[in-house]
Parts: C-alpha cells; structure tokens; sequence
C-alpha cells in the first residue's frame, strides 16, 4: 500500500529498527522487491534511481512502482533516489512518488543548501517527503558506458545539523565511510561510528545510509544500534541476479530463458529477504 516514507521512517527510528530502500531497475525487480515486503510484512522504499533511467525511464517506473505499490498491504514508499536536477525531482513528483532525494552533495555548502531547499519546497507544496545528502558517498557509478570512480567526503556534524534547519528536509543521507558499489578487493569497509553518533546527536531527523552492498552485515546492524534508519541497496541485487542466471545456464538441462529470469528473481528476493531480516531483528 503506497504509504509516506515520514511514516515508515519515524516508526523505524522510534522503535531502533532499519528500513531497507533498494533500487528497481525493471519490472521484474520491482516485483521481486514488493513480493519480499509483502512476504515479510515489511516496509520498504521501493526506490528508482534517476542514474538508471537509461534502463527504463521516468514514466515508466512511475507506472510500476504505483501498481507495485497498489499491490500489497505492506507498506510501500514510491522513492526517487538520487534526483540529480530540480526538473527531473519536479516531474517524478508529478507522476506520483511520494517521496524523492534531491542529491546536490557535490556541491559547495551553501550551493547544496540553495538546490535543496527549492526541491524541498516542491515536494512539501506536494505532500511529498525528502531526502537530500550532506558530504558525499562516493565510489563506483556505472554510467551507459563507462565506470566512474567518485571520491567519499565525510560529513561534518555542525554542516549536518545547519543543512536540516536551512533546508528542512525530512530524511539526511550521510557519509561515514561507506560507498556505492562493490568494494575493492572484496574489503569490508571502516565505518566511522564516533561520527556516526555525533551526527544522530546532533540531526534531529532520520539519518540514511547509502551504499549499502558489501559493507558487511555487522556493519549494518551496528550503524542501525547507532542511529541509521534506511540502508540503501543496489548493486548486491545485481550481482546475485547475475550469479543465478549463470548458475542455471551453467548447470541445467533446460536452458530456457524463463528460467534464467525465475532463477535471477529469486537471487534478488533472496538479497532482499536478508537485509531485511538483518535490520529488523
Ligand atoms: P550500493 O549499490 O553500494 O548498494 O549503493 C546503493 C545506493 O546507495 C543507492 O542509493
């Protein structure tokens, strides 16, 4: 059932639990994604990344993610993540999320604040909740054609608690040491939990972390104990996906394509139903 993310959130925050937010790439995917929550009587923010769009666009997830939504009693937050521009956070609200992230973190402070609080205005005009990032997760983005490689920038806790005032968005993504995409030679990476407390001291609203694949399960759990409350996931989705439908091709009999995709549908239930197992108990 499409429910705002201020109420998944703040029930999450209040009783110290971890909401998960992958992000759907196609149909299927989003699919999987509600059918785990719906499984587990789960919330979740089903969320589209707007780095994605050349893989299915903005109309189209919009379709998917309102009937996906529409398609389970679980509680289902319709989530842009990442919105790179104003325009495109405009349009997405138009089509029905109701909740988006306006990134500007790679911008200087007071340019960050100014894009961000022109989204924020939109989005509260509309009912809708939202994110924004203060320094920056970094690491490995897959654009259509290459790799890039983008450098972390951790957050500054008297930044954090003035970027909310200014901006007066609802959820703060944060940057403590993890990063998108899989990591280097497979090595957990060192969160920063002093910084990681100080700043849900001192952030009155819920902290988010990005970046979620491979940063280890205890990671995971300590960084929720210690004040996070949604965990972004994608690229372990993706790389489960691929390992089932190379598994089937490698080892039945029947190399039908239907059962490749069966096969990695369920690698991608099976990521999810593990995130949120973890961060729930
Ligand atoms: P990963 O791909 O590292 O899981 O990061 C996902 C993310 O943070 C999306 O916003």
């Amino acid at each position: 059932m499409l429910t705002r993310t201020k109420e998944i959130l703040t029930a999450a925050k209040q009783n110290h639990y971890g909401i998960v937010a992958p992000d759907f790439w196609d149909l299927n995917s989003a699919r999987d994604f509600v059918q785990v929550a719906e499984e587990l009587n789960a919330p979740i923010l089903l969320s589209f990344a707007q780095a994605h769009k050349h893989l299915i666009s903005l109309e189209e997830a919009a379709a998917v993610g309102k009937l996906m939504a529409a398609s389970v009693k679980a509680p289902i937050a319709l989530h842009l993540d990442h919105g790179e521009d104003f325009a495109y956070v405009k349009r997405a609200i138009e089509l029905g999320f109701n909740s988006v992230m306006i990134d500007a973190s790679m911008n200087p402070f007071d340019e960050n604040v100014r894009l961000t609080k022109e989204a924020a205005d939109f989005a509260h005009a509309h009912g809708v909740d939202i994110e924004a990032e203060i320094g920056h997760v970094g690491g490995t983005t897959e654009s259509p054609t290459e790799m890039e490689e983008v450098e972390t920038i951790y957050t500054r806790v008297d930044e954090a608690a003035a970027f909310i005032e200014k901006t007066g968005v609802d959820s703060l993504a944060v940057s403590i040491g993890t990063s998108h995409g899989v990591y280097k030679n497979n090595r957990k990476p060192e969160l920063n939990f002093t910084r990681l407390q100080e700043l849900a001291a001192a952030v009155p609203v819920p902290l988010v972390l990005h970046g979620g694949s491979g940063t280890g399960d205890d990671n995971l759990k300590r960084a929720v104990r210690e004040g996070i409350t949604k965990v972004n996931v994608f690229t372990e989705f993706t790389t489960a996906a691929r390992d089932a439908a190379v598994e089937v091709v490698r080892n039945e009999q029947l190399k039908s394509y239907m059962r490749v995709q069966q096969a990695a549908d369920e690698g991608i239930r099976n990521v999810l139903r593990h995130y949120i197992n973890l961060l729930t108990k």
